[in-house]
């Protein structure tokens, strides 16, 4: 089989690696890639924002399977135009990404549904958005309502920073809309959910730290970091979250004709009154499916072609014992202004590290050797028998690399045992 991967962060790597040492995989194309997908596949330039250019693409080259990494392309319509073209395409339609692409569209589904999720409030001005938050009280949470990679939200006491951030949102061309939430009080987990339209298939729960820094303090981010299995979380929670959240929205996406087929990410807090969505997105997650994949054993480029072709129902998923542990090495300025260009040395020293792997997630291959070209630069990912054995593993790991000016947290995955679930 060919498969085309689009994509050029640490997620498309960690997928290009899975989908490398399958079996079934002939050849691998990843557009546009990065220096890390061009260690396991063929990179190949291409606009993958633009629908027309990619379905052409995966025409031109006989491609089998194409598998969407990133949310933009998906909300831009990539996955029509390549069903249209008729060729098999792991990722929703631009009408389902929407689950993604607008909190405000997401929230009501979820209201269709019968999902339980934070209460909120779309507005449109800064008087509806005052109200929102006198209604919820503090903490507050304010939300872009449209993507913003994972930097839409912020969740304050202050309201005074709640609202200068509404009313940047709301100072946007178009017609912006902020949501303002309840706070939800409880340990978060990120749990994939294979879909085929009708079928779900769950992959193993994994937890992301969204803070730039160590305590959970400082700004949201895409994530610093991750961790996989999770040792405290209830037994049952993943067939509980199969069966009242992911099963309800795929019927009630399908109800609509707008069948929900790729990863419904359900971000997830586990509060006192019990599970409740923080967020859906609509592809894998950016750094848990470092940490996911590794310790999936079912070849990942069957599972995704059963879903795009409608067959998952006959899909059975197997994993290994072990864990896995990312730690993102973040640019200077992450997640604010990020300097870029600065030289990485040591990825091939932590790679030589038993159970350690280096995945790219900004990173440009120059004349003088690797350098940084984005945010977050590298996911250093450990595997071992347990948490704590992958944990040293991945600090070992980043222990070797050096980038000027650069920032990780060091408590990533640490400290399990106070993580309790509410009562
Ligand atoms: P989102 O982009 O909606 O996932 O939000 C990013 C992060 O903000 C989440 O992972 C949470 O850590 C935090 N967050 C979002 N919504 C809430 C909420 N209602 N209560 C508490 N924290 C939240
Ligand atoms: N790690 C959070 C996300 O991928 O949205």
């Amino acid at each position: 089989m060919k498969i085309l991967l689009l994509g050029s962060g640490g997620r498309e790597h960690a997928l290009a690696r899975a989908l490398a040492r399958d079996p079934v995989t002939d050849e691998l194309l990843v557009a546009p890639g990065n220096p890390g997908t061009a260690t396991v596949a063929t990179n190949l330039p291409l606009d993958i924002a633009d629908p027309a250019a990619v379905a052409a693409a995966a025409t031109a080259r006989g491609v089998d399977l194409v598998v969407v990494g990133p949310e933009a392309p998906l909300v831009a319509g990539v996955a029509d135009a390549v069903a249209a073209a008729g060729i098999a395409v792991f990722g929703p339609s631009a009408e389902a990404a929407r689950l993604e692409g607008s909190k405000a569209f997401a929230k009501e589904i979820m209201a269709l549904a019968g999902v339980p999720t934070a209460m909120a409030h779309v507005c449109t001005t800064l008087g509806e958005v005052r109200a929102a938050m006198d209604d919820f009280g503090a903490p507050y949470v304010v939300k872009d309502d449209g993507l913003a990679a994972g930097k839409g939200v912020v969740v304050t006491s202050d309201p005074e920073v709640a609202l200068a951030h509404a009313a940047a949102c709301l100072d946007r061309p178009g017609e912006p809309r902020v949501v303002v939430e309840e706070y939800l009080d409880g340990p978060e987990v990120s749990l994939f959910c294979v879909c085929d339209g009708t079928d779900v298939v769950p992959l193993a729960p994994a937890q992301d730290y969204k803070r730039a820094l160590d305590g959970d303090a400082g700004p949201n981010t895409g994530g610093m970091g991750a961790y996989s299995p999770l040792p405290w979380v209830p037994d049952g929670l993943t067939a509980d979250v199969v069966d009242r959240i992911a099963r309800p929205v795929v019927r009630e996406m399908a109800a609509r004709g707008t069948p929900f087929v790729g990863i419904l990410y359900c971000g997830l807090a586990l509060t006192a009154r019990g599970v409740r969505v923080v967020e859906f997105n609509v592809r894998f997650g950016d750094p848990e499916t470092q940490v996911v994949l590794p310790r999936l054993r079912t070849p990942l480029a069957g599972l995704l072609l059963a879903a795009a072709r409608g067959t998952l129902r006959d899909a059975d998923v197997r994993w290994g014992t072990g864990a896995a542990v990312t730690v993102v090495v973040a640019a200077h300025g992450y997640p604010g202004t990020v300097r870029s260009g600065d030289p990485i040395t040591g990825v091939e020293r932590a790679e030589a590290l038993e159970g350690v792997h280096v995945i790219h997630a900004g990173t440009r291959r120059t004349g003088d050797g690797l350098v940084s070209a984005g945010g977050r630069v590298l996911c250093v990912v450990g595997e071992g028998d347990d948490v704590a054995a992958a944990r040293a593993r991945a600090y070992a790991g980043v222990a070797e690399i050096s980038l000027a000016g650069s920032h990780h947290r060091s408590d990533i995955a640490a400290r399990l045992e106070a993580i309790t679930v509410p009562e």
